[in-house]
């Protein structure tokens, strides 16, 4: 076998995988405001952006050959109420940044979270009911609204993040009923309530580590692979253009499972965890930081991933150039 691995250009030669910037999506955050970028301090390098600050940075993204950018609003705490108001305001930040991204980087497709989490001020994706649970129909409903305003704003892509039954077929015929025939939906098929989320919600201030929210009524429970499955065959069948399994890496035996089941793409999150975990252990000194960083991603590409959701998209997309 050694034969094989004796030079880089033979093992390039024999290589089964490999990344390339086509394969990312760059997730980033964005708030309300002028002046200066704000740091997420759990995600080191990754900022809340201003309006400005993202459409310079979309650029950026565009011109290292990344195809796309998830955009996730940071909103301040006073407009945050039960249930999610803010989301469907025409004030709200993220409008502002989808129409800059486009005015900036027509090329990029953009991606918006269908989702009530970063508007609500209890941090759930959803309407609670009386019991505090989150309550469904009437969530799909909300996420309905939210994600038409989106594709009006410019959004290529909205992805529902939320785990509501039945949201990819409303969400398709609420598009369909108002003309935005062409915006796609990128389901959050198989989301796992995950302890790796932790950073995210720091950055747009949905909930603390230390008190963390309990979303197992309407995530995926850890334990879980073929129910995973069930999820991605239904939102097939409700219209999905793409499925997504999330988080990745301590999830490549579901994101295998998922490329076997569906004949639609296939996407993959490295979440705010993940990110956050490889830079903390480097910055003790305890792992080599680039190198933990592409193997991370080479195995989520080698699970089956036709692309993947990364905070690390733009630095690596540089260091392949
Ligand atoms: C919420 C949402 C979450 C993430 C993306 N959308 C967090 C959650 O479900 O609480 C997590 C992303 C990350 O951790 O990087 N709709």
């Amino acid at each position: 076998m050694r034969r094989n691995r004796a030079t880089p250009a033979i093992r390039s030669l024999v290589r089964e995988t490999s990344l390339r910037p086509e394969d990312l999506i760059q997730p980033l955050f964005v708030k309300a405001g002028e002046g200066t970028v704000d740091p997420v301090e759990s995600m080191p390098g990754v900022v809340r952006h201003t309006v400005a600050s993202l459409s310079e940075e979309c650029r950026r993204i565009s011109d290292l050959g990344i195809p796309a950018v998830a955009i996730f609003p940071c909103i301040e705490q006073g407009k945050k109420d039960a249930i999610g108001s803010h989301a469907c305001d025409p004030g709200n930040v993220l409008y502002a940044a989808i129409r800059a991204i486009k005015a900036a980087a027509p090329g990029l497709t953009v991606i918006t979270d269908v989702a009530l989490d970063p508007y609500t001020d209890h941090g759930h994706d959803g309407l609670l009911d009386a019991r505090g649970g989150v309550e469904n129909d009437r969530t799909v409903e909300a996420l309905c609204k939210l994600a038409v305003a989106q594709a009006e704003a410019g959004a290529d892509i909205v992805a529902p993040s939320d785990m509501m039954d039945g949201r990819v077929k409303a969400i398709r015929a609420a598009l369909d009923l108002s003309g935005r025939l062409e915006a796609g939906i990128l389901a959050y098929s198989a989301k796992y309530a995950s302890a790796y989320y932790g950073p995210f919600r720091d950055a747009v201030k949905s909930g603390t580590v230390t008190a963390p929210l309990d979303k197992r009524g309407y995530q995926m429970d850890p334990a879980n692979l073929r129910e995973a499955l069930l999820e991605v065959r239904l939102d097939e069948a409700e219209g999905a253009d793409m499925v997504m399994v999330k988080p990745a890496g301590p999830y490549l035996d579901v994101i295998r499972a998922v490329r076997e089941s569906t004949l639609l793409p296939v996407a993959a999150y490295q979440v705010s965890g993940e990110y956050a975990q490889i830079h903390a252990a480097a910055r003790l000194g305890w792992l080599d930081y680039k190198a933990t960083r592409d193997e991370s991603l080479l195995a989520i590409k080698r699970a089956g991933a036709d692309m993947i959701l990364t905070y690390f998209a733009a630095e690596v997309a540089e260091s392949l150039r």
